[in-house]
């Protein structure tokens, strides 16, 4: 049970059999409560009164609380920008904000009892939509960002070609399958337990305390499990937790709070969308000269993570293309829409979907194959390897990954099969994409690149791992895991993974940004690596040998000559008093960023991807398929192969929903009216690819000291479908001989496809 192999989810077993524990199945302590939030009805309107006589009359309910009921701040703001109300006073933002919670004996009667409030309010103007935002002069949550190279004006003056474009780019909604959720359990004096559905655990507990105005050594967070985070549990977890927190200490109950999916998707944030602006100039190649683009974000009403999220927009607007001057901008806009948060990926997707947009344009303006303009630009050769942000890519093996997949899936002969099948097809038009990915490895704040671990041996030889990282079906429990076997060299039962609680492991960074396994791997591996020194300078000293002739063999210990049980040796050194505990610690060595300058080495290394997708139109309806997907992608040298191609195939079948049929909705009034699966178009079963290969770049090794050579894989897959995307712009940019660029924005609903190729028809 060792690294580098196929073992099985450490829950698997019990995710299918219904056995698996979610926060919701934990049994209530007698006398446990139930709290629902009361959400805004106005997009933006000041609060002129609120009625709760009808509310706290009706079945079951035991009280209300508002901001007033807040001991410490009315605030869960991640940004520190104190911009996050738990609960709106005198004016609200957006459409669902929560402005109160019903406490009452169940659950449906808290629900039912919430939606009897009268609230008067004066309405004031609103709005919802990015350039709209620009238009009306809204502020920017965050200062924007700037990455700058090169002289932009020299390069446009050289360039022969010169295009400009605009792209919009939809957001999307986690539709993790657990929804928000939280448990709060009240203790003695300060104390507090809670068990929460959130990423971030230490940041959980430290705006419970802020919330409750008790320092952290109060609040402790337990999470054994996640049903799904893609991001949305990052820091939408905290106002949750809050609530039942302060309803648990109120009313010396239990207390638990999960909104129904409706709530769910109406009150927290989701992807954001974006603009893209952009100019792009380049030789009669393709060969870009400069590029200059602005990405104007919808925030929503507060800061959240949109400085990181729009940073890393930024950051990979170039995916794996050098431009010889660049100037990329950033435009973080308020929106009274809810605050928009991570997301798979943080940004880095609309970055990176902008930038092939260039691409796209490029090659259909110079009647070329993408793929062409795309090797054409990749980072390589000499002086061409210069990131927008100054960092130098060391690590590139797009050339390869490329030549591969393109040999592999028979790319041209396929590409000129569906040139052949468009010309005599009448009503279905097919298309073809072949597209790169290059995604950066560490959090942006470079704070969060630490981590911690602490491990047991018991003095019966097994062996108890807890670490800061949380599990959310991506396998990161079970990845750690194998690398504490290794350590040890005993097999992978003889290892509980414990529920990640603030109590074992302080101070722990959020479970994002792909790096799990990077930190927590190392940090457990640490730790084991302490408990081993202090093992093998007893077995030396005892059995009289050198420290060189102690090892660990499988479930064994060979001391000279001699071969022990792993728990026997265990029992012998409890006997003579050898600590058998160790708390492991790591951080992320190389990295540094300077924002406001724009420069540095935000990332330790790049992951590397690629997919090759082909896909049918029909042009009456704008109705698609994906017939077929190829995919090769770059995870190092793999800690579990089957986990990780289980995280590229989930990554590319989300991102595909991203940029196909999965559609956020805002009415005139600030509401969004896709809350639910009625309206929200995830990908199902029937959507998936009809062939879907998948396959590891097994001779890829992380070139940096990572956990075992690996490199992550929790996001960069997710771009891999924008070889969707462009495929069904191929096929509807058949209906006009491929010399317009089909431009269609994401997502591409079969209704945009559909005006898309009206709109190609009659330019045609
Ligand atoms: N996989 C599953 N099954 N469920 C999830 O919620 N989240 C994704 C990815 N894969 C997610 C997932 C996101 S957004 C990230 S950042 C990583 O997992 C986090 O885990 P890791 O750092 O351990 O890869
Ligand atoms: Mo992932 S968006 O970094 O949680």
């Amino acid at each position: 049970g060792g690294v580098h192999e196929n073992e099985r989810h450490e829950s698997g077993h019990k995710h299918v059999t219904g056995t698996a524990e979610y926060i919701d199945d934990i049994p209530e302590p007698s006398g446990t409560l139930h709290a629902y939030l009361g959400l805004s009805q106005r997009a933006h309107a000041q609060i002129l009164s609120i009625d709760f006589d009808a509310v706290t009359s009706a079945p079951g309910v035991i009280g209300v609380l508002t901001a007033a009921d807040i001991p410490g701040e009315n605030d869960v703001s991640p940004a520190h920008k104190h911009d996050d109300p738990v609960f709106a006073t005198g004016k609200v933002e957006f459409h669902g904000q929560p402005i109160f919670a019903v406490i009452a004996e169940t659950r449906d009667a808290a629900r039912r009892a919430a939606a009897r409030v009268k609230i008067e309010y004066r309405d004031l103007p609103h709005v919802t939509d990015v350039l709209e935002a620009a238009a009306a002069n809204y502020p920017l949550v965050i200062d924007p960002l700037k990455l700058e190279r090169g002289d932009i004006a020299a390069g446009f003056a050289k360039a022969k070609n010169i295009l400009e474009g605009e792209m919009r780019i939809g957001g999307q909604d986690h539709f993790y399958l657990e929804g928000h959720i939280s448990f709060a359990i009240p203790g003695e004096d300060d104390e507090i337990t809670l068990y929460s559905s959130t990423q971030h655990p230490s940041e959980t507990q430290h705006m419970v305390g802020q919330v409750l105005g008790v320092a952290s050594n109060a609040v402790t967070i337990n999470v054994r499990r996640m049903g799904g985070a893609f991001g949305g549990k990052e820091t939408q977890a905290n106002l949750f937790a809050a609530v039942a927190a302060l309803a648990a200490k109120k009313y010396h109950c239990a207390v638990k709070i999960r909104p129904d999916r409706d709530d769910d998707m109406t009150a927290t944030g989701k992807r954001h969308d974006f603009h893209v602006g952009y100019k792009v100039g380049f030789d009669d190649d393709g060969r870009i000269e400069a590029v200059d683009a602005i990405f104007s974000a919808r925030c929503g009403f507060s800061a959240d993570l949109s400085g990181p999220v729009t940073d890393r927009a930024l950051f990979h607007a170039d995916n794996c293309y050098f431009y010889p001057h660049v100037r990329l901008r950033s435009r973080p806009l308020k929106t009274n829409t809810v605050s928009n948060t991570a997301f798979r990926g943080f940004g880095g997707p609309q970055g990176m979907v902008g930038g092939e947009r260039m691409i796209e344009d490029v090659a259909y303006a110079l009647g070329k194959d993408p793929l062409d303009i795309r090797k054409l630009n990749f980072y390589g050769g000499e002086g061409r390897n210069l990131t927008p942000y100054h960092q130098t890519v060391e690590d590139n093996i797009i050339g390869r990954i490329i030549e591969e997949l393109e040999t592999s899936c028979d790319y041209a002969a396929r590409r000129a099969e569906v040139l052949a099948f468009n010309r005599k097809s009448q009503i279905i038009k097919r298309g073809i994409a072949l597209t790169p990915v290059k995604f950066g490895i560490s959090f942006t704040k470079t704070e969060y690149n630490q981590a911690g671990a602490l491990v047991h041996v018991y003095a019966d030889g097994s062996i108890h791992l807890n670490h800061g990282g949380t599990e959310m079906g991506q396998g990161l429990y079970t990845k750690v895991a194998q690398v504490v076997a290794d350590e040890f060299q005993v097999d992978l039962n003889r290892i509980k993974v414990t529920a990640t609680t603030t109590g074992k492991v302080p101070n722990t960074s959020a479970t994002a940004a792909s790096s799990g396994s990077d930190l927590n791997g190392m940090a457990a591996a640490n730790a084991a690596q302490q408990i081993k020194a202090r093992l093998v300078a007893f077995a030396a000293e005892r059995w009289g040998v050198s420290e060189k002739d102690v090892a660990f063999e499988p479930n064994t210990i060979r001391i000279g000559a001699e071969r022990i049980a792993f728990s026997d040796f265990i029992r012998i050194a409890y006997g003579s008093r050898i600590q058998l505990s160790a708390a492991g610690f790591y951080k992320t060595p190389k990295i540094h960023w300077n924002r406001s300058e724009g420069r540095g080495r935000p990332f330790f290394y790049y992951a590397y991807g690629a997919s090759c997708s082909e896909v049918s139109v029909d042009t009456l309806t704008g109705e698609y398929q994906v017939d077929r997907v190829d995919v090769l992608h770059d995870v190092g040298k793999s800690l579990n192969p089957a986990l990780d191609i289980g995280q590229v195939e989930g990554a590319f079948v989300q991102g595909m929903g991203w940029l196909t049929t999965e559609e956020l909705w805002w009415d005139a009034k600030g509401r969004l009216r896709t809350h639910a699966p009625s309206t929200y178009k995830i990908p199902l079963a029937s959507d998936r690819p009809r062939i879907f290969n998948v396959k590891l770049a097994e001779w890829s090794v992380n070139r940096e000291e990572t956990i075992r050579r690996s490199k992550a894989v929790g996001e960069p897959p997710f771009m891999l479908p924008i070889s969707v995307l462009e495929a069904i712009s191929m096929a509807a940019a058949s209906v006009a001989a491929y010399r317009i660029a089909p431009r269609i924005d994401a997502p591409a609903t079969p209704e945009r496809v559909l005006l898309a190729i009206e709109r190609l028809r009659r330019a045609a």
